[in-house]
Formats: structure tokens, sequence, C-alpha cells
């Protein structure tokens, strides 16, 4: 069934939701709280800045890898309890939800942060630099987690005012391994049933105080194979007496390239990229087999099942041509993120309610995330949020990547 053609907002919902864990009673609204929602979104981000920011570089200094977000997903626990909101830990082993009820009834939104850092040594020589070896927040998921903390903070401040029901996901494992699919398994689009999901990712590219979105597909498709040319190995002064795989994965691997300019609609955009080729030991000697493994990008479903086909029938072709038997192992990874207009367009009218004309369309990206995966279940957006420092930073999976953390609490005033 096609879920994204169900209704929203689903008014009348929302307002009495079963509560899975209660933790202490919910805090009062700050007192000085401004009736104009903008003005108290901003009032709230100012104020909490500065400690979001030592929550921020002291989870960057503790990074851990998915699936092992044990003390990361200890500090979100401890903040949601201070802040006295509901929520439920050991979800896909190390995530945390949390959930915030509006006093008026309106839909049910999950907002989502990953929480995993990559295996790098950092090189930055920031004084809140990673303290374990081969280990950093590289990617900005540090941010990505404090930023949701202060959106918590903010949406439990505004509650009275709110309509609908707020699930706050800090997802474990994004990088690779798949936290979001354990989250979905686990039921998190139920209980209550989610309506509209809200992701986000630090843009270095982009400055702090400025915005990107994507209309559609924003990012790809990443499926991964791994290829074996099987041959007969033999002495390489006599190649008429074996099978030699080399030159057979050299004209198959040269053949795959015809899978994006022959094989896909020129106008869904494609990718297949062989990243690792490994074969053979010596000067003279055939070896018995090539193997090979690479990754395919594609936006949009056609594209994505032709290039599998195509992959898949040039390695049979070899048999015939080439005499090698070519083993493949093909595995689809996340599917294409798909921004849903319903949650683009009141998103960024909100932001620019908030920061005036700092939000741009950017064209999709071939790079990939498991956010997808919920975008494919209910109408969502992956809002970018710039982070780049004046003079600019590496870029992201960068070990001296730095961004403006300025882009912390802007980015709790644009989610909120
Ligand atoms: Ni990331």
């Amino acid at each position: 069934s096609d879920a994204r053609s169900h209704c929203l907002p689903n008014a009348g919902r929302g307002a009495k939701v079963r509560p899975f864990v209660t933790t202490e009673s919910a805090a009062m609204p700050s007192p000085t709280l401004a009736n104009d929602p903008t003005t108290a979104i901003r009032d709230i981000a100012t104020r909490i800045e500065a400690a979001l920011i030592e929550v921020r570089r002291d989870l960057h200094a503790h990074p851990e890898l998915a699936f092992q977000e044990v003390r990361t997903s200890g500090v979100v626990a401890r903040e949601l309890t201070r802040l006295g909101i509901e929520h439920k830990t050991g979800v896909a082993k190390t995530g945390v939800v949390g959930m915030i009820h509006g006093g008026r009834p309106g839909p049910v939104l999950i907002i989502r942060a990953d929480m995993d850092a990559l295996p790098i040594h950092e090189q930055t020589g920031l004084p809140y630099a990673s303290t374990i070896d081969g280990k950093m927040h590289a990617c900005g998921h540090d941010i990505h987690t404090t930023t949701l903390l202060g959106v918590a903070e903010v949406l439990r401040d505004l509650a009275p005012q709110l309509a609908g029901t707020v699930k706050l996901v800090f997802q474990p494992a994004e990088e690779a391994i798949g936290g979001m699919k354990v989250m979905i398994e686990e039921g998190v689009l139920q209980g209550p049933k989610v309506d509209l999901a809200l992701g986000f990712h630090n843009h270095p590219g982009a400055a702090a105080g400025t915005f990107e979105f994507t209309r559609g597909p924003g990012l790809a498709a990443a499926d991964t194979f791994t290829i074996t040319v099987n041959g007969v190995s033999g002495h390489a002064a006599q190649p008429h007496n074996s099978v030699d795989p080399i030159v057979a994965a050299a004209h198959l691997i040269t053949q795959l390239q015809t899978v994006v300019s022959r094989e896909v609609n020129p106008l869904h955009p494609a990718v297949v990229t062989i990243g690792a080729i490994h074969g053979g030991e010596a000067h003279n000697i055939i070896p018995d087999s090539v193997t090979f493994k690479g990754t395919v990008r594609t936006l949009h479903d056609a594209a994505r099942d032709a290039a599998e086909a195509a992959i898949r029938r040039l390695c049979a072709g070899t048999l015939v041509g080439l005499r090698v038997n070519c083993d493949v192992e093909y595995n689809r990874g996340v599917p294409p993120l798909v921004n849903d207009d319903r949650v683009i367009d009141p998103t960024i009218a909100a932001v620019r309610r908030q920061f005036g004309d700092v939000v741009h369309e950017k064209p999709p990206s071939m790079g990939a995330e498991d956010f997808a995966l919920m975008s494919q279940m209910v109408p969502s957006f992956q809002l970018g949020i710039g982070s780049g420092a004046p003079g600019g930073t590496a870029g992201l999976h960068n070990s001296k990547y730095n961004p403006d953390e300025a882009c912390i609490a802007l980015g709790v005033q644009a989610l909120s």
C-alpha cells in the first residue's frame, strides 16, 4: 500500500495517547514565555545555547560507534529526565524515544536525530577533541543529538500551545549498519501511529544561519555488490592452458560502466563505482579468481531495477565470452530519501518566519542515509542545517571536520 496517500493532518487524534514510560511530572513552562511562538522559540533557544554547546562538546569528546552508543544514550536519557519528558530507552539496542504531548489535538510528528560516530582518528586539535583513538564525530551526529535535546526543551515549554504529539527519536547506528531499520521493526512508527517525520543533517557546505532543502528524492538508494570472477589458474607463460580471471575482470569492470551510459534512463541519475579489487599474487601466475566490490546509487526505483538487472546480465555474459564464471552477491541497501511537499512547505515557511530568506533549494545528492526508510513509510522531510564556519571547514567524514557550533541553537529554532 502507498502509505504516502493517507491524509493529514489527522485532527482529533494525538491529544490522548498511551504513554509508554512516564518519568517525573512535566516541568512547568518558563514563566517569561512570549505569546508569539516565533519569539518564544527564539528566546528559549538563545537562553539554552551555552548549555547545549557544553553537552555537544561532551558528546564530541566521547564518540561511540554504531549500536555502541551507551554513554551517548545515557546523556540523552539524563537530559530528557531533567526536562521531565517521558521517554523509553533501549529502543533498537541503544536508541531513545521521547514523547511530548501537545495541549491540543493534531498529528503525530517524529523528529529524528542520529547519534553514532565514525571510525576516524580526529585531527582537529580542538580542546574538546575525541578522547578515544580511532573514533570521531566526523559527521556531526553529536550536533544532531544536541540539537534534538534543545528542540525537546523548547517544545516542552511550548507544549500547551502545541497541536499534536511529537516523538523525539534518538537513533543509533546511522553509519552503515542501519539503526533506523531496527527502530522501525521495533515499532517506532506506532504507539501512537506516526503521521509525519522530520529529519535533519548538518551541511558544512552551507554557512551556519542558512538552511537547505530538496524536493522529491534528495538522497540516493545505496546498493552494494561483490563480484567474484572465477577462472582457472596456471603458468603466466601458458595462458591458453588457463582461464584468466584478471583479463575477464578488466573487461567486466569496463562493461559495468555501460550500465549508467546505456541501460538506465538518462533522466534518472545513477552511479556505479567499483571501490575495491583483489586478485593474484605474483608476476608469473594466472590466479584462479578476482574479487571486486562496489556500490550502485540511484534516485528512482526504475533506475535501481535496471542497474541491478544489467549488472547481473553482464556478469552472466562473461561465461560465454570469456569462459569465466561470475558469482554475484547483490545487496539492496537503503532506498532513496524522498522529501514530501506536505512536510517541506510548512517547515520552510516556519524557518523563513524565524530567519527570513535564508532557505535555499538544492539539487539531490547521490549520498545515502537511513532516514530514507522512514521516508518510504510516512511523509517526511530532511532539512539541511548550514554548519559551515566562516572561512570554511573540512567536509563530513573528514578527520578535521569542525562545524560552526552556532548551528545548534539555529537548528533548534528552525526545527521547533
Ligand atoms: Ni551523517
